[in-house]
């Protein structure tokens, strides 16, 4: 066959008969896409691996116990031919010539009338990377090609907007707890799709400098307020943004509903009339523990764990947390915002009934390069704090749990 490239084609296979010669590993890798085509696929073959004979078992494919036979393409539209057979490959070929059915061929892709795509999907598209000549078929260098472009689109590091199904509005994006690696997929795609990003002090700022020029970016820590609070300031600029017809993202620390004000948000963009998606994200209250080696539950240490914030002392009348219940809890204590407050919280703990000697950690800007940890107990960690300079952002961790390390098991 002369040398000219392969001309690339999406076949639209519903209900139309696809047949297959070969029930082994071939089939087995592209039967899957066939199936997911809603194609009628007939399988010729005297054997089959497991999983394809699970797929004729469930109806997903007809089995015709034998092997290939003249003929059997005649009604065909498409045929896949993978014997293990070189000789009943080639009378098979020969006869998809006959018929003019395209024919892929897993032994000889210089005989075939058609190749299979490297193919991966991502947002309703399908990215199919195929050799332009046999010549230079080289099937890993496709798969390899096939990943990037998918790998890049998922995670945003290969920026194609969609402009016609893209409806301006906010996203309400949980950034994670700083690292940037630690954002989702989700919300690494939605950042790289803004034109507006509102930013919180918290979070992966560094993935800021990676937006492009055109992006207006927007620190939240930095919005004039005057005589607003600084939450509706937020919530105006959130809708004054949408309303200019602009992809608005807000990007969070953590999780938006951890400490994170993000259902007022949701409320205030749903009585403006403005659509919002809200993107979970990495939590620091288990993230941060974890990235400094403390597990928030272990097996017959802690079977339970209570997320609290200690921004306000515990003998503040604002105070919505039951100190003292949490005292005669045996589980692990995560405290977020506590920093300021410690001392008097573990004061509470203790006059309540927890041990002095239960063990502390503070674990400050985790994930990010800055990430430090400092241990103490409940007696010891007001004063810790002070002579270790311990600064916020930190996650406070009380429990047995910070005790345990690789070396222990339980
Ligand atoms: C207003 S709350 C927001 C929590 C956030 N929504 C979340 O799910 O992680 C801020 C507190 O989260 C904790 N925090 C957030 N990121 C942190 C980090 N990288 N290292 C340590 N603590 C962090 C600190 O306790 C900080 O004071």
């Amino acid at each position: 066959m002369a040398e000219h490239p392969a001309y690339p084609v999406g076949l639209r296979l519903s209900g139309r008969r696809v047949v297959v010669l070969g029930g082994g590993q071939v089939a087995q890798r592209r039967l899957p896409a066939l199936i997911a085509a809603g194609a009628d696929i007939v399988l010729v073959s005297p054997h089959a691996t497991p999983s394809v004979e699970a797929m004729a078992d469930a109806g997903e494919i007809t089995w015709v116990r034998r092997a290939y036979q003249d003929g059997d393409l005649a009604e065909a539209w498409y045929a896949l031919i993978a014997t293990s057979d070189p000789e009943a490959n080639t009378r098979a070929s020969a006869e998809a010539e006959r018929h003019r059915v395209w024919c892929v061929r897993s032994d000889d892709a210089d005989q075939a009338t058609a190749w299979t795509p490297a193919t991966g999907h991502s947002e309703g598209v399908t990215v199919a990377v195929l050799t332009t000549h046999a010549r230079g078929r080289d099937p890993r260098h496709t798969a390899a090609i096939r990943d990037a472009v998918v790998e890049g689109l998922r995670d945003g590091t290969l920026v194609a907007p969609h402009h016609r199904t893209r409806t301006p509005g906010v996203a309400l994006v949980g950034g994670g707890p700083g690292d940037p690696d630690l954002i989702t997929v989700r919300g690494r795609r939605l950042l790289a799709e803004a034109d507006v990003v509102i930013a919180d002090r918290l979070g992966p700022r560094d993935l800021l400098a990676e937006l492009p020029p055109h992006v207006e970016v927007i620190d939240a820590a930095k919005i004039p307020y005057g005589r607003y609070m600084a939450q509706e300031a937020i919530n105006n600029a959130l809708i004054e943004h949408a309303k200019q017809g602009k992809a608005v993202v807000r990007l969070k620390g953590g999780d938006p509903y951890v400490f994170g004000r993000g259902m007022e948000e949701v409320q205030a963009l749903a009585e403006a009339g403005i659509p919002c998606t809200v993107v979970p994200g990495i939590s620091s209250s288990i993230s941060v523990p974890s990235a400094a080696g403390i597990p928030v539950t272990h097996r017959g240490v802690a079977h339970e764990f209570t997320v609290v914030s200690g921004h306000v002392a515990p003998d503040d009348e604002r105070s919505l947390v039951d100190w003292p219940a949490l005292a005669r809890l045996t589980g692990t204590l995560v405290i977020l915002m506590g920093v300021d407050k410690i001392g008097k919280i573990a004061e509470t703990l203790v006059a309540h009934g927890k041990s002095p000697e239960t063990p502390v950690a503070l674990v400050q800007e985790g994930t990010t390069a800055a990430q430090r940890r400092v241990d103490a107990t409940l007696a010891t960690v007001a004063e810790t704090v002070r002579a270790e300079d311990v600064k916020p952002p930190a996650v406070i961790v009380v429990g047995e749990v910070v005790r345990v390390g690789p070396e222990t098991s339980a």
